[in-house]
């Protein structure tokens, strides 16, 4: 009997050109995981693309003064030159700039405040009064509370790998103007991960398949407890709120990468004689794989199959062989 199995591969950012180690550890393993089950008579989906929004694009525009559509559209097309040339043979390599990938997007998002696994709520959020504007994570540096490197961000410190919050930079400071930030309040989406949380641990406790990086990181950050999360953020580059009061926000970035596996093979399927045939790899009998960077991992293994799980009907993960490089 074939097998259905559907290749998912990380999108990449469009902010800068790929390099040889998510060649070595991600598109290449994938394609040749493809080819494998190709040529066993297996079918075989294999999607990904160019990940174009939030503020890793916006920040390499303003860093060159040009706008962000720029941007992705420079770095899309680079990347379906390399993959070209380097013989890497998606179904389909799209980009989250699609009419498609936004319709899927908002059915998913509201579907799951419908489905109660997504509240509003105000948050604090940094605000610059001299820009007047709310700054997102990247966009506010300080000393890092865990190892005082100065220059860690608002999601992260480059000195010991923490994830941060704004509010715990110490001597936070706008990236572009050098003025401190005050702290106002915002309304946003969260997802309710919390809900989640026993039922991701008994899915991921079952998985004697995976990498063993791969369960020990997932099974590890299940265990730390699950917080819920914030899925929208004040800027104007990304996918629009579908509900009225919300024009100044979007939604995060992450939140909608992770649908476009979804939506690309939606997409492909409206390309081929069968539009319906994108559910032998989300609805029957499959095997989803998911190649990334392990960077990626909690997306995929947390956050991602909670989103589907909320959903309902569509096929969580079935291996994440994540690379540790
Ligand atoms: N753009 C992310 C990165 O380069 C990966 C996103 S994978 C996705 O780290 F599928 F969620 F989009
Ligand atoms: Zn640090």
């Amino acid at each position: 009997m074939e097998e259905n199995i559907l290749v998912a591969v990380a999108w990449p950012y469009a902010n800068g050109s790929i390099h040889l180690g998510q060649v070595a550890g991600c598109y290449l393993p994938a394609d040749i995981f493809a080819r494998f089950h190709r040529m066993k008579g297996n079918n075989v989906l294999m999607v990904s693309g160019s990940d174009s929004h939030g503020t890793p694009v916006t920040l390499t525009a303003d860093n060159e003064n040009v706008s962000p559509e720029e941007i992705a559209t420079r770095y899309h097309d680079e990347f379906l030159d390399n993959w070209g040339r380097l013989g890497i043979e998606f179904d389909l390599f799209t980009s989250t700039r699609t009419a498609n990938h936004e319709k899927v997007v908002h059915d998913i998002f509201l579907r799951l405040i419908n489905q109660g696994c997504i509240s509003k709520h105000e948050m604090r959020q940094p605000f610059c009064e001299i820009d007047n504007r709310f700054l997102a994570d990247r966009y506010v540096e300080g000393i890092c509370p865990h190892c005082n490197f100065n220059g860690a961000r608002g999601d992260q410190c480059d000195g010991c790998g923490n994830t941060l919050d704004p509010k715990d930079l110490v001597e936070i400071k706008h990236k572009d103007c050098a003025s401190t930030p005050i702290f106002r309040d915002t309304e946003h989406f969260f997802l309710k991960l919390s809900a989640f949380e026993k039922d991701l641990i008994d899915w991921a406790s079952e998985k004697s398949h995976w990498k063993p990086n791969v369960k020990n990181f997932t099974l590890g950050f299940l265990e730390g407890g699950l917080i819920d999360r914030a899925i929208t953020r004040d800027i104007t580059w990304g996918i629009p709120i579908p509900l009225e009061g919300f024009e100044d926000k979007r939604i995060y970035v992450w939140f909608e990468a992770v649908i476009g596996y979804l939506s690309a093979s939606i997409e492909w399927a409206s390309q081929t004689n069968n539009p319906d045939q994108w559910e032998d790899y989300w609805k029957k009998d499959s095997k989803p794989y998911y190649f990334m960077g392990k960077d990626n991992i909690p997306f995929h293994t947390v956050i991602w199959p909670a989103m589907l799980m909320g959903y309902g009907s569509l096929n969580l993960p079935h291996d994440v062989p994540a690379n540790e490089y």
